[in-house]
């Protein structure tokens, strides 16, 4: 495109001068060559005699440029009104509302150039939304997917013991994965879910994480708490969004943390707003048609008594699979899994592990991470980094207290006086109330 272009595109509309693509194709030159006032007349005759979209675009460009936001943003406006589903034209409107400070306006308009292209992107946009603050997430559908389609990198080798939850999750969700054709032959759906619960810190999250890398399929990951909204309506939709999310990338294990949100004390899900993503949630598990053939799900809380029981018909959360603190195998797993890679003396895991009573992995955790400051402390005065004996570990038990007990005083009292169907057996068999 140059300046031959131009005259050439002159000459020819002297013959044919109501040539409307022709004329179009001089403005949009004009325009591309920043010379704006005479790319106007020409958009002005043509809209003259046509409504052209493409001339009012071109109109609505070159006043954006001089300045004048407000008829810029007019012209748009028709433009939209007769339905387009032209991104530069909402990229635009977005651009042109954000200069008048409508601020909320050009997140819709912005957001409707992603519904139209989930991969389209505009930088300046994107920053600019950002910075006004009230911007908070406007994600691309690839965007989405990096944060919540996960490939972690553990998997069952890195949980310590956990035999019998790592046996549930084998037979719920590794095996239909792998046999979906012996499923079928059977005509039994690939589906449903487990719920994982127990005392915090005992490894609800870790042995879900693991899973992932355990199967050979998507793994989305996200907690409750990421999706409850500030805004009434958007939970639901966020929800709605992960699971079909989901159901774009089956076989696929949605993992869903942190449960307990839906009974929590804040003050939406008091309200029956919380019934609503209560209601949206057991639909979503559902699903219409079959749509979540190939999607297992994985759940997780400390409070499963909080949950409806209508998240435990079939097809739902049907299993409820108890996690319980680590037994000593499993805390010896435990300490030997994570002293691996540090300087120790041959350790004594056995019997720290028979010492710590009643101590989750995360308490674990913090028994090393102990052990390990007071180690460098000793090890600041000469440089040399001294290794972890069995005595250090011993004490830093003392100095941190187990943190299930009080779990389990709550949990005792749901086991024994609203035990639904033996649902908490698992509970007092581990407290030894009950064979
Ligand atoms: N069996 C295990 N093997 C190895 N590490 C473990 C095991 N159990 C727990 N841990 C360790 O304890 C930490 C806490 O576990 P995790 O976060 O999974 O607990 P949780 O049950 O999800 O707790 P919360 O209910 O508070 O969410 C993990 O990051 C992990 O390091
Ligand atoms: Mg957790």
């Amino acid at each position: 495109m140059n300046e031959n272009t131009i005259d050439s595109l002159r000459a020819a509309l002297k013959h044919s001068s109501d040539n409307i693509p022709l004329r179009l194709l001089l403005a949009d030159t004009l325009l591309a060559l920043n010379r704006l006032e005479e790319a106007e007349i020409e958009y002005c005759i043509l809209l003259k005699t046509s409504n052209d979209s493409k001339a009012k675009f071109g109109l609505a460009t070159i006043f954006y440029k001089k300045g004048n936001y407000s008829a810029c943003n007019v012209i748009l406006e028709e433009i939209i009104e007769k339905e387009t589903n032209e991104i530069n034209v909402y990229t635009l409107y977005a651009k042109g509302l954000l200069k008048e400070n409508a601020i909320n306006k050009a997140i819709e308009a912005y957001k409707k150039a992603l519904t139209i292209d989930p991969k389209y992107f505009d930088a300046e946009l994107d920053t600019q939304l950002r910075q006004k603050g009230t911007y908070e997430v406007i994600e691309t559908e690839e965007e989405i997917d990096s944060r919540f389609l996960q490939k972690p990198n553990i998997n069952f080798s890195d949980v310590g013991g956990m035999e019998t939850v790592k046996k549930e999750i084998e037979l719920k969700i590794i095996k239909p994965l792998l046999h979906p054709e012996l499923y079928k032959a059977y005509g039994k759906k690939i589906g449903g879910g487990i719920l994982l619960y127990g005392p915090p810190g005992c490894g609800k999250t870790f042995i879900a994480k693991a899973t992932a890398g355990q199967v050979n399929a998507k793994f989305i990951s996200v907690s409750l708490n990421d999706i409850l909204d500030m805004w009434i309506g958007n939970s639901e939709k966020n929800l709605h969004e992960i699971f079909e999310l989901a159901r774009q990338h089956s076989p696929c294990v949605l993992f869903i943390d942190e449960i307990d949100a839906l009974g929590a004390s804040r003050s939406d899900m008091k309200q029956s707003s919380g019934r609503h993503l209560i209601n949206q949630f057991l639909q979503e598990l559902d699903g219409i048609d079959n749509t979540n053939e190939g999607v297992l799900i994985i759940g997780a809380t400390n409070t499963p008594w909080n949950l409806d029981p209508a998240f435990r018909r079939p097809g739902r959360f049907d299993r409820i699979v108890f996690v319980p603190p680590p037994d000593i195998t499993t805390k010896e797993a435990i300490l030997r899994l994570k002293l691996n890679n540090k300087p120790t003396e041959t350790i004594d895991l056995l019997s720290i592990a028979k010492r710590a009573e009643n101590y989750s992995g995360a308490d674990i955790d913090a028994i090393i991470d102990i052990a390990i400051e007071q180690k460098l402390e000793s090890s600041f005065s000469d440089g040399i980094p001294k290794p972890l004996e069995t005595t250090d570990l011993l004490n830093a038990l003392k100095k941190h207290k187990p943190s299930t007990q009080e779990w389990f005083s709550t949990a005792k009292n749901f086991a024994l006086f609203a035990n639904d169907s033996g649902l908490y057996d698992d509970i007092l068999t581990y407290l030894k109330i009950k064979k």
